[in-house]
């Protein structure tokens, strides 16, 4: 684990010049009324695949916007830079550190040395995560493995480490990242991916039952077809140079008149680990454009 020194503020608006909704909105950003103020956040997955809005990304700096002392976790410390200088003056309340989510113990040595400088945690967010194609049948059975343990083993073990210290707080907010597609066909099979992202939130149900005598809340957020840079990488991987025509087509099928982006994930992840939702446990929100309650 290591510290990332911050990057230079020059690209960090890249993206949102773009038309199709990325521009700065001051509806998704920049609020600040201490939503979670004083609260210790581990965000793991807060970098981001490229350049712009990722969900992780967006969720570290909307949580220190609004007041929290955010662990900005990832494998890759060339993503945390942009993270902490999209943050711009909330960077001070960022400290990035490096983890595999897929390693107990470096999950263990991070939750070992947070508590020994921060002395608690109140929220966890588990964002890592991400598709392989594949349908039932021309999945590998290595690639369907990686994408149970990416996307949900992952969530069992931070959860593992995490939930008895906030049991013994006796509060804690946990909000893990699944997708609309752990509840819809979304255009192409990818079971892995389907598969686990329904477990996260079966997970969350179940979870949210048990602990919630303890005073700790764990809750799904279901993002759909969003615009982030992982999204651009994965269409590029699977429809070569159509991405921009593809993006086109799904963003014509969005009810809502909006490109979503990390920054929409992170505004309903911020909500569900704040004091807003203390009767909110077990449960999903989805943030989608509507998309997921069409039927034509
Ligand atoms: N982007 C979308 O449109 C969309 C839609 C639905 C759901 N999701 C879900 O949102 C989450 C991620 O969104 P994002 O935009 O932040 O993606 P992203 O890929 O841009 O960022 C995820 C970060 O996780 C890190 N990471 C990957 N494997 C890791 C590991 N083993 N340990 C630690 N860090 C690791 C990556 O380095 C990256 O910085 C995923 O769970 C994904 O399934 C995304």
């Amino acid at each position: 684990m290591s510290q990332v020194a911050p990057m230079s503020e020059t690209d960090t608006t890249a993206d949102t010049k773009r038309s199709s909704g990325r521009e700065p909105d001051p509806a998704v950003e920049r609020r600040s009324a201490g939503r979670v103020a004083g609260k210790v956040a581990v965000v793991f997955g807060a970098g981001c695949a490229g350049p712009g809005w990722g969900n992780g990304r967006a969720i570290a700096v909307r949580l220190a916007q609004e007041g929290a002392q955010v662990i900005a976790v990832d494998r890759d410390a060339a993503s945390l830079p942009e993270t902490l200088a999209r943050a711009g003056d909330s960077a001070v309340r960022i400290e990035t550190q490096l983890c595999d989510v897929e390693d107990a113990a470096q999950i263990a040595a991070l939750v070992q040395a947070t508590l020994a400088r921060y002395g608690r945690i109140d929220i966890l967010v588990n964002n890592v995560g991400g598709p392989a194609a594949g349908g039932a049948a021309d999945l590998s059975e290595e690639a369907w493995q990686r994408q149970l343990s990416l996307n949900l083993t992952s969530v069992f073990t931070t959860c593992r480490h995490i939930l008895p210290i906030m049991a013994r707080q006796g509060s804690g907010a946990v909000v893990n990242v699944s997708s609309t597609s752990a509840i819809r066909w979304t255009g192409a099979p990818a079971v892995g991916y389907a598969a686990s992202k329904a477990g996260v939130m079966q997970y969350g149900r179940v979870v949210g039952v048990e602990y919630a005598k303890h005073g700790v809340r764990i809750n799904t957020v279901l993002p759909g077809q969003l615009h982030t840079p992982l999204v651009d990488a994965f269409l590029a991987k699977q429809q070569g140079s159509n991405v921009e025509a593809l993006l086109e087509k799904r963003r014509k099928r969005i009810p809502l008149p909006v490109s979503g982006d990390g920054r929409d994930t992170a505004n309903a992840v911020l909500f569900l680990a704040s004091d807003e939702a203390r009767f909110i446990t077990g449960t999903e929100l989805i943030v989608d454009g509507g998309m997921s309650a069409r039927c034509d």
